[in-house]
């Protein structure tokens, strides 16, 4: 199979962000009464606001927010999300994605983005990275989120190249599912289950690996 495009997840794969979003869940869930820690936050990683936030509470067994309600705390996770993402700069890239996108421009393979976060721009404005990027896919453009196939297949399509010719990298298990039923060869980054490649950090990817794998 040749190679045309590697679409990215961003947050836990290009930059490591996820911590930042469960500091802000972790604030919000106790607002409203809920204890969160480290193992649930797994289940909140490649899934949408909403939906993170209906898990939340869920986990709290808590039925009584209105829709009203829900969205000002959805609201006001993000404002203490972006608060924290003030701080990123380049050198919170995570390690090897640098070197692995300068690679991919010399062999002219796409680099498109499909993160399921409405602040990919902004995150990879504060990593310096926008300029090494061929496309970001636009969550609000797709009907399902991870695990549904649809921001893998969104991001291939914004670069033209057929799922069949793309990678996709991932750290969240939801994430895995979606590259997998869009029927790309997903690679998983940490502990995850069904990857048609794993590695235990950012800093072991590169095109030397990846072609291997792929025969
Ligand atoms: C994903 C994260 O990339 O983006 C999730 O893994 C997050 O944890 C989701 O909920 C949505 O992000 P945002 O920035 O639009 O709230
Ligand atoms: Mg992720």
């Amino acid at each position: 199979m040749e190679i045309k495009a590697v679409l990215f997840d961003l947050d836990g794969v290009i930059a490591d962000t996820a911590k930042f979003h469960f500091i802000a869940w972790k604030t919000i869930a106790k607002e409203v009464g809920v204890e969160i820690d480290e193992k649930f936050n797994e289940k909140l990683k490649g899934v949408d606001r909403v939906l993170s936030f209906e898990r939340i509470l869920a986990h709290g067994n808590i039925t009584s927010l209105t829709e009203e309600e829900k969205e000002y705390y959805r609201t006001k996770k993000n404002n203490l999300y972006k608060e924290l993402l003030k701080k990123l700069t380049p050198d919170d890239v995570l390690p090897g994605i640098v070197d692995l996108f300068n690679e991919l421009i010399d062999n002219n393979i796409k680099i498109s983005i499909a993160s399921i976060s409405q602040n990919a721009p902004y995150i990879l404005e504060k990593l310096n990275l926008l300029e090494k990027i061929d496309a970001i896919a636009d969550p609000k453009a797709v009907k399902n989120s991870k695990p549904a196939p649809d921001i893998f297949l969104k991001a291939a399509e914004m670069v033209g190249v057929d799922a069949c010719n793309c990678v996709a990298i991932e750290d969240a298990e939801a994430g895995i599912e979606a590259i997998n039923r869009a029927e790309i060869f997903s690679i998983g980054v940490g502990d995850l289950f069904g990857a048609d490649l794993l590695v235990d950090s950012t800093g072991e990817l590169n095109l030397d690996i990846i072609r291997k794998a792929l025969k």
